[in-house]
């Protein structure tokens, strides 16, 4: 299967005008978004310049503004780029917040720009088959020493395959197809492809060195079980502490609803 740019578009247009509402009401995407953040404070150096990739309606980006960073964020959806335009226009956030509408695919139409941080959270990536195509035009647009920070998708996640037991097969193993699986949004169909650490480092390749591992949602359920906090508000608490004491052991780092992966560019040449 190949990636549907397309669909992907109209899908998540579809969604940008309540997506920050539902982030807001969704407990479970409150405490996944506060590990990344976290996450990525403990990487980033002051002054740093962030350039964030399908960046959705610029809830990071946002943050991160807030916390003293320059943030160049996009996206490849209409309504997506419009929502943080939006911000950028109400909250009079230029120059440390722009935007632009591209895909993570087409990285070159930024080529005189230079970062020291890239970013991407929450899955964006999971809709291409082969993440070289993002990783090979990093290089143009990185300073030395560069961070990068990706949040995605892997194979395995014990709640999905849990669906097993309520006869969801279909549902349990969509995560295991090599050639991608299609994901429904807003009554589109488009492709997703779900990757291992082990294949996001293979597609950096040498130039990169991996800083730090941890999984997201190993033990606590993923965002779509969004009721699970409310019902079980204890038993929600103690799986994610588990989370957090467990989530840079492997095999807890690798299966989970997300990982969050960061690597430094270290070029071959300069070691
Ligand atoms: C699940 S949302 C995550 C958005 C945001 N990172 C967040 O944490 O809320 C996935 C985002 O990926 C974007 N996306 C998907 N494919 C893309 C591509 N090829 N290039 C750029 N953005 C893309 C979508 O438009 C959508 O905004």
């Amino acid at each position: 299967m190949k990636e549907d740019l397309a669909s992907v578009n109209r899908a998540f247009s579809m969604q940008s005008d309540q997506y920050d509402e539902y982030d807001a009401s969704n407990g479970i995407l409150t405490w996944m978004r506060k590990r990344v953040r976290g996450h990525v404070l403990a990487q980033l150096k002051p002054g740093d310049r962030i350039l964030e990739l399908n960046a959705g309606t610029g809830l990071d980006a946002l943050f991160f503004v807030q916390q003293g960073y320059t943030v160049y964020a996009t996206d490849l959806s209409d309504g997506m780029v419009k929502q943080i335009q939006q911000k950028i226009t109400e909250k009079n956030l230029s120059p440390k917040l722009s935007v632009k509408q591209c895909s993570y695919t087409q990285l070159q139409t930024l080529q005189s720009e230079k970062f020291d941080y890239v970013f991407s959270n929450f899955g964006g990536l999971n809709c291409i088959p082969d993440l070289r195509a993002v990783t090979q035009q990093l290089p143009a647009l990185l300073n030395p020493g560069a961070r990068i920070t990706f949040v995605i998708m892997p194979p395995v996640c014990f709640w999905e395959i849990g669906k097993v037991f309520k006869g969801k097969w279909k549902e349990a193993f969509r995560r295991f197809k090599k050639k991608g699986s299609m994901a429904h949004l807003e009554g589109e169909y488009f492709p997703t492809f779900y990757f291992s650490p082990a294949d996001v480092l293979r597609a950096f390749g040498n130039d990169y060195k991996k800083i730090s591992l941890e999984g997201l949602a190993t033990f606590s359920p993923p965002p779509h079980a969004d009721r699970f906090p409310m019902k079980h508000p204890r038993m929600y608490r103690l799986l994610t502490k588990l989370d957090e004491q467990l989530a840079s052991i492997p095999p807890f780092r690798s299966w989970a609803d997300h990982f969050i992966l960061t690597v430094q560019y270290s070029p071959v040449q300069n070691k």
